[in-house]
């Protein structure tokens, strides 16, 4: 009935009209039930696998990495990342005067600081001016105890920048040390922080929308995707969640 009542409309319309009636905000423009066009995103696979790495760059580390970027000025002084300091020193550099790489288990090159976020006794409190975990605490089942630690770890002052996957993300599979647990709403993360952090020491963001998540659920790069594309955050729907606590 009402795609009878359309094809009578756009008869009757100039093609100035009709193009005011098809923006995305107007519900003319829906397509009915059944009449979605999915082109090529119908499939129940994804396009690509690797989380969009032979695609330009995964979709998700646009976010991580603009945040990162965004917030250098906290990347400083004696620095701790999880499995490698690629980002300490591609954000931080001159600013770092120690770089340190946490890894769960021994064996891992660059590491140099074996221990598990979720206790971490030996390594002393009140060390670290900045603690960089991008896609850590989705892999670490008692991931509260992790950011209790990361507070511990933290000097005064000291700055967590921290990202973890929302709705949507791609797990392949687990072997050895990757174990991928849990997603997050953006409410949920917040009062997780809020738990150790002064609310006003803590800024919890959402990235991303419904195209870039669904897009990453493909395989899909950021090559796939337009720069406005991505830039569109919908809080609704956020592919990745970050995080800025200040100890
Ligand atoms: C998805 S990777 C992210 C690595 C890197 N930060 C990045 O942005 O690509 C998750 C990392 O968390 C580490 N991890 C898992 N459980 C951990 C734990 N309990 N304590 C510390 N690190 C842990 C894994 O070894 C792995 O290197």
């Amino acid at each position: 009935m009402f795609s009878r009542v359309k094809r009578w409309l756009w008869r009757l319309l100039t093609p100035t009209q009709i193009g005011i009636l098809q923006r995305p905000s107007l519900l003319l423009t829906k397509p009915t039930i059944g009449q979605v066009n999915f082109g090529d995103l119908r499939r129940t696979t994804p396009i690509a696998a690797g989380w969009g790495l032979d695609r330009g760059h995964p979709v998700d580390r646009y976010y991580i990495e603009n945040f990162l970027a965004a917030n250098r000025q906290d990347i400083r002084g004696r620095v701790l990342e999880v499995e490698s300091n690629r980002y300490t020193l591609r954000y931080g550099g001159d600013q770092v005067t120690q770089s340190e790489v946490l890894m769960p288990v021994a064996g891992h090159p660059g590491t140099t600081i074996v221990a598990d976020l979720t206790s971490a006794d030996h390594v002393p409190g009140d060390s670290f001016d900045c603690i960089i975990l991008t896609q850590v605490l989705q892999n670490i089942y008692d991931y509260r105890a992790a950011i209790q630690t990361t507070k511990r770890l933290l000097r005064p002052g000291g700055v967590a920048l921290i990202t973890v996957a929302a709705m949507a993300s791609l797990v392949y599979g687990e072997d050895g040390d990757f174990h991928d647990y849990w997603r997050w709403m953006r409410l949920a993360l917040e009062k997780d922080f809020l738990a150790f952090f002064e609310a006003q020491k803590l800024k919890v963001e959402a990235w991303g929308n419904v195209l870039t998540v669904t897009a990453f659920l493909y395989g899909l790069g950021s090559g796939d995707l337009k720069r406005e594309e991505l830039d569109t955050n919908d809080p609704n729907c956020p592919l990745i969640l970050t995080v800025r606590a200040v100890k």
